[in-house]
């Protein structure tokens, strides 16, 4: 029988949540359907999923930063077709391909000088796993240092980096050799370096967890630092690179020259997943010094054919359309549009972040009424407020964000960067809305519990009835 993906999809239609529950993450499944957020999105286009019902949902969160050029971007879609009916020679494995010589090509050309040779896997952990062995390798030295609240991925090099601890535990031993400080603290870091023992510091310039910027001037002490003493600088831009910032990598904002820049996300013009890392032609010979090591740090999977057209088509739309200038511009009027509300919203507290990377903090107001609100949110969860915003985005307006960290009251936007000012619009009038009725009545936390209350009733009842079967 021939392989029918439009039958299997529209003979198994919304049994996705019960699937997940039963074979893949029942946690997960749990969480999403209290929060009323269990949907069958049929399809994506643009900024925008749709559900099997027709509702549109405007997407900022855009897969965590893949979908850098949208949904089903025409362009990606026409590449991956032509790969597809070309029947390449992939993954031959005793060869050396054109399209990973293509790609690689295209990456070294957009990176600082000092980058000349890449390395490609398959996801942003697996790029920072290479990072760490290459910064061993070339300096002979094992100690890595990380930021407090870093991100890194989540496989057992990159988890030992994560400076959350909420990601660790039960899950030790780590890897040995790792030091947290913190961001951007220099005193710390010079103290670890006096051993001289460190291979590297890993940094995201711009954090995820909580889009915590430095100024330029710390970066650029930190950088002549580590310089200092011979310890190698790895930018990690799996999220901020590929012109989320309004840059095509976060670090020239500060002028940085990273010894290894890791991407991934975007990359995979949201298709094939893909990853990569970039470094000096003296880091690379470091671990490929000889025939006989050739190999030695390898996946399968690396230099995929999807994967490198994929690539290489986002680049070119990238040229084409302007797509980092776009996302600066529009970083500019994400600033400008927040600053507003502002200034008008007490619950309002920072803006942060640059191009389409947008954290939204919220703090304690002080007119007394809108504080006992606060204070009665905050004492059923810590930065419970802005998941108090989150779930009306969702179900009354049809935008889909996040909270940017356990613990932290931010709401993170990472819109496709091709987003423009209609989607803003959609965002700020929300936000403006609902910030409105949280200053004015406790209205707005009764409808959160119903709907959370809702959610928690539907997934018993579900779980009542997959038992019953
Ligand atoms: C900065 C950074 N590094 C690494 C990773 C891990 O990438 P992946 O989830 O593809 O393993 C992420 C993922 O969000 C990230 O944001």
């Amino acid at each position: 029988m021939a392989f029918d993906l439009a039958q299997l999809l529209s003979q198994r239609r919304g049994e996705n949540f019960e699937l997940h529950a039963k074979y893949v993450n029942p946690q997960l499944a749990n969480v999403l359907r209290t929060l009323g957020f269990d949907r069958f999105y049929e399809r994506g286009e643009g900024c925008y999923l749709y559900d099997d019902e027709g509702r549109e949902y405007l997407d900022l969160l855009s897969g965590f930063g893949v979908f850098a050029l949208g949904r089903s971007h025409p362009v990606i879609k026409s590449a991956l077709h032509q790969a597809l009916d070309a029947d390449l020679a992939n993954m031959v494995q005793m060869d050396c391909a054109l399209l990973p010589g293509l790609l690689a090509e295209q990456l070294v050309a957009r990176s600082h000088a000092g980058i000349e040779r890449v390395f490609f896997c398959n996801s942003g952990a697996e790029a920072v796993e290479a990072s760490i062995k290459f910064a061993r390798a070339a300096t002979r030295r094992s100690r890595i240092i990380y930021f407090t609240h870093a991100y890194h991925g989540l496989t057992m090099g990159a988890l030992s980096l994560n400076g959350s601890s909420e990601f660790k535990a039960g899950f030790g031993p780590l890897m040995p050799g790792t030091v947290e400080i913190g961001f951007g603290d220099l005193e710390a870091l010079r103290r670890e370096l006096l051993a001289g023992d460190v291979a590297a510091l890993i940094v995201e310039p711009i954090q995820g967890k909580g889009v915590f910027e430095l100024p330029a001037e710390t970066w650029r002490n930190i950088e002549d630092e580590l310089r200092r003493v011979g310890a190698l600088l790895i930018c990690d831009e799996v999220q901020t690179g590929l012109g989320r910032t309004g840059a095509l990598f976060a670090y020239e904002h500060y002028g940085l020259t990273p010894d290894i820049v890791t991407v991934s996300k975007a990359l995979s013009g949201g298709y094939v997943a893909v990853g990569a890392m970039l470094t000096s032609d003296r880091i690379y010979r470091s671990v490929y010094r000889s025939m006989q090591k050739a190999l030695v740090h390898s996946t399968t999977f690396k230099g995929n054919q999807l994967a490198m057209v994929a690539g290489l088509a986002t680049l070119q739309v990238f040229d084409d359309d302007d797509v980092v200038a776009h996302s600066a511009r529009m970083g500019e009027l994400w600033h400008l549009r927040l600053g507003e509300l502002k200034e008008k919203h007490e619950f309002l507290h920072d803006v942060r972040g640059r191009g389409q990377m947008i954290g939204i903090e919220f703090a304690a107001p002080t007119s007394r009424a809108a504080l006992r609100r606060w204070r009665l949110v905050e004492s059923a969860r810590e930065a419970m407020f802005s998941q108090t915003l989150v779930v009306p985005l969702f179900h009354e307006f049809g935008i889909l964000t996040q909270v940017a960290a356990d613990g932290l009251n931010v709401i993170k936007l990472l819109p496709p960067l091709i987003a423009g000012e209609r989607e803003m619009d959609s965002f700020v009038t929300a936000l403006d809305e609902l910030l409105t009725r949280a200053e004015t009545s406790s209205e707005w936390l009764r409808s959160f519990a119903l709907t959370m209350t809702k959610g928690f009733v539907g997934r018993s009842k579900k779980k009542r009835d997959v038992a019953a079967r």
